[in-house]
């Protein structure tokens, strides 16, 4: 079957978004299609409004017509739908493949609700399989490099072609080689503690909702 299980779980997604939410919107390609759909729900005249968690989502909201609001006229959010890069049962993620986990946090943090949509492959036993992202500042990066490596992995720089990856914000992006986070809880506070980490990509206690799209054409739904 020729299915678009990255498309088929946003999709999903987008059906918890209901009149008046006030809605976050992820990053990624995942994240991508529920943007898609919400525009397509606005102009058939659901009211919502929405802050984004990067400026490729917010440049793809405004040419949808998703009314975006300033993050200082909302004190908090309804709902926010965002992809990952690995999940596990007790709803654990890693996100940051594509940058944005400073933002997605800040925002995903501040919501009622969080959906993580996903295609199957993402759904695993242990995570860590994929390299956890850390943002670090600038400054002296390569001590912080040298302090994350402290905790069992390989960490490597991000970059762009021949320059360092930049977030956003102005940062650098350590992908760290795990292989496998016993236990994220306490990988969370040790990353934490490093002087010249910003923020990790570990999502914990803050998915509450998992909807994974299948090749077979199925959703899983995880709560
Ligand atoms: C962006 O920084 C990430 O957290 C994405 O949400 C994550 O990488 C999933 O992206 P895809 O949906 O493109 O796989």
């Amino acid at each position: 079957m020729n299915v678009n299980v990255k498309q088929l779980a946003a999709e999903k997604a987008v059906e918890y978004v209901l009149d008046g939410m006030k809605v976050g919107l992820g990053t990624g390609s995942t994240a991508y299609w529920a943007i898609r759909k919400l525009g397509e729900r606005v102009r058939e005249g659901l009211k919502i409004t929405a802050v984004a968690t990067s400026r490729a989502s917010e440049e793809q909201a405004r040419e949808l017509g998703i009314p975006l609001v300033a993050f200082g006229d909302i004190d908090h959010l309804d709902l926010t739908i965002d992809g990952a890069d690995e999940l596990d049962k007790e709803l654990q993620l890693i996100k940051g493949g594509g940058g944005a986990l400073l933002r997605e946090k800040i925002v995903a943090s501040n919501s009622s609700r969080m959906i993580v949509v996903a295609d199957e492959s993402k759904a695993v036993g242990t995570l860590g399989k994929f390299p956890l992202p850390v943002e670090i500042v600038p400054f002296a990066w390569e001590w912080t490099v040298a302090e994350i490596a402290k905790l069992g992995c390989k960490p490597e720089l991000r970059r762009n072609g021949e320059e360092l990856y930049k977030t956003d914000n102005g940062n650098y992006i350590a992908d760290s080689h795990f292989e496998a986070i016993e236990s994220a809880p306490k990988l969370a506070l040790d990353l934490q503690s490093i002087p010249g980490v910003v923020e990790h990509g570990l999502f914990i206690g803050i998915a509450d909702i998992a909807i994974i799209g299948k090749n077979d054409g199925s959703i899983e739904t995880i709560e």
